[in-house]
């Protein structure tokens, strides 16, 4: 395989190339790497290869035409692929990919970073070696360089392949052991200096997992898992559940109906049921209903005691746990005042909505809704309560959205039509907050 690097300072490259299996692959023409200077295609005394950004701003860009015609002289550059911070992550999937190609050419970065003409024009790939930002891609290129290289057929040495390595089926790999058998006190497992090849196999599995579990859960979303995996991640200790300090509250008032004008509506037996059944699948601290008519809360209260201490509770003891986190308020203070008391502190209101926007008062210009991402209450949840405000009807009252603290993106914000019914809406929403149990 091929690789060509433009590069401010070939010298980077120097050491890299002429140690370890990296520089053995070079020279058994496992993969080639040729280094080219832009500096060598810049024009005047000079050679200058970048200049100050126009909209001005601290530091320098680099040129398109140094780095053009740079391009240019690689004979066969295939997939071209600049580095960059704001580039696609580098990842084991990636590297896989990118090694069944016959050349790879790729531009290494300095100071603020390239014209960004060049990209569009040359029709380079971006890509980023992590979330952090290095002085040059040098560094980055390097890491390319070796994550793509050693999966080149004759990088590796016989009998081994980068199959079992960490992200190959997107679980990070088990801990190895070599001599001496006691180190510090500390013993190799024992199942690893016996014979079993399959106890060593299943030892390695739940190593595998459990590491993930502990170092990168986020892995555990898109890794593949049999049921047996599953049931001993279930086994393993895990921190406690973020949903805990979290609250639903599901307004009938104030609420608009579809002409948007302010309304009241109806509790729904459904909404009851499948708000409790999410909240308690998601370990959440309760769920308040709260409607301002007093009849309609004698309804909610007579149709959770039934389902708890009732004759509902008594013959489906299951359901009983989940609509024991269901309670009624008159209003949105009461619920506010319930979460207080329950967590011994005030909770943060977040309020949702499907729009983008919301008219302050009637007769008044739309306001566009600045709205905070889900990683932002996870941090709340952290660190205090959060009472989670949907609404039903046509969505929650401007005087809601004001009042909250903040409002949560919504679900299929780019999408036509996202009206959805409220409680698919908790459903999803407390998913994108909380997610998986890992
Ligand atoms: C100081 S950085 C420029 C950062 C740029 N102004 C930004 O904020 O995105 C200079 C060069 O280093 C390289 N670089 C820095 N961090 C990188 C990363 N995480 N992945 C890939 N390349 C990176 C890029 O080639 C970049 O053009």
């Amino acid at each position: 395989m091929r690789f060509t690097i433009l590069t401010l300072f070939p010298e980077f490259f120097h050491s890299a190339l002429a140690c370890a299996q990296l520089g053995k692959a070079v020279e058994a023409g496992v993969v080639r790497v040729d280094l080219v200077n832009p500096r060598d295609f810049a024009v005047g005394r000079h050679r200058p290869v970048d200049d100050r950004p126009y909209g001005g701003g601290p530091g320098m860009v680099m040129m398109p035409g140094p780095l053009a015609a740079a391009l240019r002289s690689v004979a066969e550059p295939g997939r071209k692929i600049v580095l960059t911070p704001s580039g696609a992550p580098l990842t084991q999937d990636l590297a896989r990919e990118l090694a069944l190609e016959p050349a790879l050419t790729v531009l290494c970065g300095r100071y603020e970073g390239m014209d960004e003409r060049l990209l569009e024009d040359e029709g380079l790939t971006p890509l980023s070696v992590g979330d952090f930002v290095l002085n040059g891609g040098e560094a980055a290129a390097l890491c390319l360089l070796e994550a793509v290289g050693r999966l080149v057929p004759g990088f590796m040495g016989k009998g081994e392949s980068g199959d079992e390595e960490s992200f190959s089926g997107g679980l990070l790999e088990y801990p190895h052991y070599t001599r001496p058998e006691v180190y510090q006190g500390l013993e190799v497992p024992e199942v690893l200096r016996g014979g079993s090849h399959a106890k060593v196999a299943l030892w390695r599995r739940q190593a595998s997992l459990r590491r993930t579990l502990a170092r990168r859960p986020e892995l555990l979303e898109g890794a593949h898992l049999s049921g047996a995996d599953i049931d001993y991640l279930r086994g393993q200790e895990r921190p406690a559940s973020l949903g805990r300090g979290l609250t639903v509250c599901l307004l009938h008032h104030p609420v608009l109906d579809k002409s948007g004008k302010p309304a009241t509506v109806s509790l729904t037996n459904l909404d009851v049921h499948d708000m409790c059944r999410v909240s308690r699948t998601y370990e959440l601290a309760g769920v308040c209903f709260v409607t301002p008519l007093a009849d309609q809360r004698e309804l909610g209260m007579r149709l959770l005691r039934h389902w708890t201490d009732g004759a509902g509770g008594r013959a489906n003891p299951d359901r009983a746990n989940a609509l024991r986190l269901g309670r009624m308020a008159e209003s949105l203070d009461e619920a506010i005042a319930q979460v207080t008391e329950q967590a011994g502190q005030a909770p943060r209101v977040v309020a949702t909505s499907a729009r983008t926007s919301y008219c302050p008062a009637r007769g008044r210009k739309p306001r566009a809704i600045d709205f905070i991402p889900a990683g932002v209450v996870r941090r709340w949840l952290k660190q205090g309560p959060v009472l989670l405000v949907l609404g039903t009807g046509h969505g929650l009252a401007p005087e809601v959205l004001t009042r909250a603290d903040a409002v949560l993106s919504p679900v299929r914000a780019l999408a036509a039509y996202n009206h959805l019914p409220v409680r698919s809406a908790l459903a999803i929403l407390v998913d994108r907050l909380l997610g998986e149990t890992w």
